[in-house]
């Protein structure tokens, strides 16, 4: 797979990919999932410029912020209060087992090698607390932006990405999350629309660690 790690880097590193809000769709499924508690603490994996951690500050929940990106971690520092933790890996946190109400993984597993995939799956699951929530996506396989795909064993493919040059992004069925959690605890679901004979697809998951 190569460096999607750089070229998220190289983004980040321009201005332009500083994003305001969160995405109206994850708005809609934190508060319909969010478990009780005025002040929850939630990891957003794959900040990014920040807009989830912003929002989730902003309704003093205590925030956990990693993302690779030296660049992303860059312009969360200038972002975030001095409420936020903001790291480049999970590791440097030095999360408690069992201490995370949620984590927010959006639109960033696909990036992940499937190697790392799996380990970081097992990260969230001893990190959330019993009933805990993560909430995430990954790529709908109809998107238009994947220009290639080829099939790697147990239930995975590897697709080649458009929208981030030379990205190659993980598909995975969703077995590979059922294998981790009890099937009755995942609620799935998809966002997708055509605009412009163009489809626009990824997969919603939402899982209650059990
Ligand atoms: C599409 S952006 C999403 C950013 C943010 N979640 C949002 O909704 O605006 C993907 C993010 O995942 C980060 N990323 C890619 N690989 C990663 C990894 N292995 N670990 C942590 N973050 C990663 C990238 O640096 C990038 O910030």
């Amino acid at each position: 797979m190569p460096n999607n790690i750089q070229i998220w880097d190289d983004i980040y590193a321009r201005d332009e990919s500083y994003l305001r809000c969160p995405d109206d769709t994850f708005i809609r499924l934190f508060f319909k999932y969010k478990p009780s508690g005025d002040k929850l603490k939630v990891l957003d994996y794959g900040a990014g410029s920040g807009p989830v951690s912003e929002f989730l500050l902003s309704l003093s929940h205590k925030t956990y912020s990693v993302d690779s990106s030296p660049s992303a971690c860059a312009m969360l520092r200038k972002r975030l209060s001095k409420e936020s933790d903001i790291s480049q890996s999970l590791e440097e946190l030095s999360l408690g087992d069992d201490s995370l109400d949620m984590i927010v993984a959006w639109h960033v597993l696909y990036y992940l090698p499937r190697d790392r995939l799996k380990a970081t799956l097992s990260d969230f699951k001893r990190l959330l607390k019993p009933g805990g929530i993560i909430v995430c996506t990954m790529l709908g396989e109809e998107d238009v932006f994947i220009t290639s795909s080829s099939n790697m064993n147990q239930g995975t493919h590897q697709m080649q990405y458009g929208n981030q040059s030379g990205a190659c992004v993980l598909g995975v069925d969703l077995h590979y999350f059922y294998n981790m959690w009890l099937a009755k605890n995942i609620k799935q679901g998809q966002v997708r629309f055509e605009f412009d004979h163009q489809v626009n697809h990824y997969q919603l998951l939402v899982i209650e660690n059990d």
